[in-house]
């Protein structure tokens, strides 16, 4: 009876949309999308196992086996999903006659009077190239789980997976005009400024940012997906002000990141069904790549992309921390998630050996510096350094709040990127107006 429910309510928000409400519509076949990802996984696990496609869970007595990119369960089931929705998402032009040859005749709006809450045609291309854009970064990331590339190489990839979004961008929308903030227009004389060029750069370093900074926030069970579901809300919540109090304009870019992400949380909630701790499943790179695709492709098209960076507050701390490592200042190691304690289950600060591999000599003392700020643990021999703990914020945590249960970890870290996220929704909406001039949820007077 139970197991008839969510397909139920599904059917009934689908049925009920009629063709009048994208994000009712967006609501069923997110439902949709975490049935059908939850019957799944179970299911196809072992076939991943299989043919090679598992990874060791490291915080576990004796390192247990499960299956590894599974994440593309839910990239799949998306993508298919998406498709199923274009027909309760525009509204529709009906050709009545044609010459012949695919030529469009007399053509008739079929309804236009639900304009307000669909979207016009031309939105298919941009929405097409979304689904065009996520399908290539998931293949992109499903080739970097089965051949594990090499960090420098992989970093790029989401990049190439972004190119049938950015040509279509070219070619349809184009703007590249971007706001002066008020202090400098009198300056500047001028209120936007063409970036031309240098906008597309922008748009790929997001589409390049968004998808490595979630799969270095990771190590612990539940964490990629986690912190990918508490993003997606965060967008919802910003979209729901749009689309409740927000002026007509900025609407329907809103409602089409709403449509795009309803569905993205469905599936992610079924795969962190199996993903949280203790871990069934694991996500591998190509759900990572794909999360963060999703809202870079949100943020770029609806043009908020400014807004969506920030409630990457988290992810991009985490980044910068570790840029020492990753720019290899101090030597990076394989994996840097903590390490586990088989005799009291919790999970310490794993550390960076720096007796064998010395960081370079004009990094030791901000070292030594970060040590004294509490913002790594040194450990010293005599005066010489010869390990400190792996910075990420995973690391940080246990470095200030001691060691933890990997469950405990996960939901304290999930706790504070919500709570960051919803400052960050705020200072937005009143630091970012006055900076601004005006938000484009209310004018200031
Ligand atoms: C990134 C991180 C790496 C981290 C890894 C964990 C950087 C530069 N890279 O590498 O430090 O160790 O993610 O995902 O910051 N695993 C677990 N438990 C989990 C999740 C993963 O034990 O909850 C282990 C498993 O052995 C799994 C492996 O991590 O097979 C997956 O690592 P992978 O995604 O290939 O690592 P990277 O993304 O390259
Ligand atoms: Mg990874």
């Amino acid at each position: 009876m139970f197991r008839l429910l969510l397909p139920s309510i599904a059917v009934l928000l689908i049925v009920c949309s009629n063709r009048h409400s994208a994000v009712i519509a967006a609501s069923g076949f997110a439902i949709v999308g975490y049935v059908v990802t939850d019957w799944l996984i179970p299911r196809v696990g072992p076939s991943f196992v299989k043919i090679g496609l598992y990874g060791k869970d490291q915080s576990k007595p004796g390192k247990p086996v499960i299956p590894e990119s599974v994440g593309a369960v839910s990239a799949t089931v998306y993508l298919l999903v998406m498709f199923f929705c274009i027909p309760f998402m525009f509204y529709k032009y009906m050709v009545t006659t044609t010459p012949g040859g695919g030529i469009r005749g007399v053509s008739i709006e079929e309804s236009a009077g639900s304009a307000g809450s669909l979207f016009p045609h031309g939105k298919l291309s941009e929405y097409l190239s979304s689904i065009l854009c996520l399908e290539s970064t998931a293949l992109l990331g499903i080739a970097d789980d089965l051949f594990d590339l090499r960090w420098r190489h992989k970093f790029f990839l989401p990049a190439i997976g972004a190119i049938p979004l950015l040509i279509v961008y070219y070619v349809d929308f184009g703007a590249t005009h971007v706001l002066v903030p008020t202090f400098l227009q009198g300056w500047l004389q001028m209120t936007n400024i063409d970036l031309g060029w240098f906008y597309y750069a922008y748009m790929v370093s997001m589409t390049i940012f968004c998808p490595n900074s979630i799969n270095i926030l990771a190590g612990i069970n539940g964490l990629e997906v986690g912190q990918s579901i508490i993003l997606g809300v965060l967008a919802l919540t910003n979209d729901a002000l749009y689309l409740s109090v927000g002026p007509q304009a900025s609407r329907e870019s809103h409602r089409f990141s709403a449509v795009v992400i309803l569905p993205f949380l469905g599936v992610s909630a079924a795969l962190w069904k199996w993903n949280r701790w203790p871990s069934r499943v694991f996500v591998g790179d190509t759900y990572c790549y794909f999360a963060g695709m999703v809202f870079a492709v949100v943020g770029i098209l609806g043009h908020f992309s400014k807004t969506m960076l920030l409630l990457f507050v988290p992810q991009i701390l985490n980044f910068v921390y570790s840029c020492p490592q990753l720019f290899n200042l101090v030597p990076c190691p394989r994996h840097r998630l903590p390490k586990f304690n088989d005799a009291d289950w919790l999970l310490y600060p794993s550390r960076a050996n720096l007796k064998d591999e010395p960081p370079k000599k004009i990094f030791t003392p901000v070292l030594k510096v970060l040590d004294k700020l509490r913002l790594i643990d040194v450990e010293y021999e005599g005066d010489k350094i010869i390990s400190c703990t792996n910075m990420t914020l995973i690391n940080l945590t246990l470095v200030w709040f001691g060691p933890m249960r990997e469950d405990k970890l996960c939901n304290l870290l999930l706790v504070l990127q919500l709570m960051i996220g919803l400052i960050a929704i705020v200072l937005r909406h009143t630091l970012g107006a006055l900076l601004f001039g005006h938000d484009n949820l209310w004018v200031i007077v």
